[in-house]
């Protein structure tokens, strides 16, 4: 079987937690690439909700192997926590079945306060972040100031490091934010009892999959946020700081490009968004407040209202160019039942003239009108449907449709918060 990525093809929140939870079960490992705890993903199971937020969704099966890759950002006390809690509701997590990459840079107190500091200086102009430290961890890593997993678990290394760094990051907290200083003795006592905590799991992520993949082990790579919050082709700068798309695997896991088969691209039947930036298919008034209230668009990790409108293929277009997607795994198509017309954007309106492509620009895409293809809705509710046959005739045509403005099958469609509310249209792979 071959090993295959999950991506989110919109802003994030497609629903990735659950597809990749039903994938997990026909693979024999689950990595996560990169991200941190700005996700959030939501998997009912026996009637809980479970949020998982550093964690891949394989965890929650016990015969997988988990892992989390360089690419990953952890803040080590909210990842202690998930796995504790995840222990006290019955599913085991042990470094038999979750590996975290030597390699991972660790979100420490420092970040979470200039991310919240500068996004408080930005004021209009904010980005509306998470608020978890994601930018400035990120930053410090590219910036080679980092402090990894390897380098917290030996308290001498990370001692090294962290006076060096607070050093430094003390006065551009003080000077320039106004904000803090971190005390030394305070961060390092606490961050050693979590490298201590940590260690037992550390392990490296890369030659773990190099010899899985010679042994013909299937790989599920799992994706956090969407492609249009990827740093390099996202709505830039209204992004995260990583490669959520299918291009982030490789750097973020430690394989080979060859060693990736199948690219399955996670789309809601509409769109949702959290934080500033475009979104030229967003509504306002009734519609989006339907969308919010039946889709239960609220973040998984802040709470946060997420800003709703109507599927935008080209954006999709654009998700399934720089990702490769190869089938589609088509969510909350429940959300738009009783929706007297249910709309797709097809094209944007720019300055006087007609544009098919995703614009390079977040300026031009700001100025973006949509231009929409207008269907008749359904009312019938779609929880309970097993197969493509017995969907209402417009929500297959709705289905169909999108397959031929873009050109990819769909794989699944999702009619309904619970694990079992699926249906498959043709199989995985197929
Ligand atoms: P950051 O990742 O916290 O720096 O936030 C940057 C942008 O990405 C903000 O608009 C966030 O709302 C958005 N974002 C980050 N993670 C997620 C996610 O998991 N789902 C949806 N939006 C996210």
């Amino acid at each position: 079987m071959p090993n295959v990525v999950v991506v989110g093809t919109q802003w994030g929140d497609e629903g990735k937690g659950r597809v990749v939870d039903l994938i997990a079960e026909k693979v024999d490992l689950v990595v996560r690439y990169q991200g941190g705890n700005n996700a959030g993903h939501t998997i009912v199971t026996n009637g809980k909700s479970i949020v998982l937020h550093h964690l891949p969704s394989g965890i929650l099966r016990d015969d997988k192997v988990s892992l989390i890759g360089n690419g990953v950002v952890i803040d080590p006390k909210i990842l202690l926590e998930e796995i504790e809690a995840l222990k006290k509701s019955g599913y085991s997590v042990s470094p038999d079945n979750l590996i975290i990459s030597d390699k991972v840079h660790v979100i420490m107190p420092y970040h979470k306060m200039i991310d919240i500091s500068r996004e408080n200086l930005a004021g209009n102009n904010k980005i509306g972040t998470t608020g978890r430290g994601i930018g400035p961890v990120y930053e410090d890593k590219y910036g080679r100031r980092g402090i990894k997993l390897s380098d917290l678990v030996n308290p001498d290394t990370f001692s090294k490091r962290l006076k060096t760094v607070l050093n430094e990051r003390n006065l551009y907290l003080t000077k320039v934010l106004g904000s803090g200083p971190v005390d030394f003795d305070e961060v390092y006592n606490e961050y050693t009892q979590y490298g201590k905590e940590l260690k037992p799991y550390m392990g490296d992520v890369s030659k773990i999959l190099f010899d899985s993949i010679n042994s013909d082990k299937d790989i599920l790579f799992e994706g956090a946020q969407g492609t249009l919050l990827d740093i390099d082709f996202g709505t830039y700068p209204y992004v995260t700081s990583s490669n959520a798309g299918s291009g982030g695997v490789c750097v973020g896991t430690g394989v080979a490009p060859k060693s990736i088969d199948y690219v399955v691209g996670v789309t809601k039947a509409y769109t949702t968004r959290v934080g500033e930036g475009p979104f030229p298919s967003e509504e306002t008034g009734e519609i989006e407040q339907r969308l919010r209230e039946e889709g239960g668009e609220y973040g998984a990790t802040t709470g946060r209202s997420r800003r709703c409108g109507w599927l935008d293929v080209v954006a999709l277009k654009y998700a399934i160019r720089v990702n490769g997607i190869s089938a589609f795994a088509l969510t909350k198509l429940d959300v738009l039942s009783g929706f007297d017309t249910v709309k797709i954007c097809t094209a944007y309106k720019c300055n006087g003239s007609l544009i098919n492509e995703f614009p390079g620009s977040t300026e031009v895409l700001e100025n973006c009108k949509p231009v929409y293809e207008e269907m008749d809705g359904w009312s019938e509710e779609l929880t309970d449907i097993k197969d493509f046959d017995e969907l209402p005739e417009n929500a297959k045509k709705f289905i169909l449709r999108v397959e031929e403005l873009t050109g990819v099958p769909t794989w699944l469609v999702s009619i309904g918060p619970s694990r079992e509310m699926y249906f498959e249209l043709r199989e995985l792979y197929s």
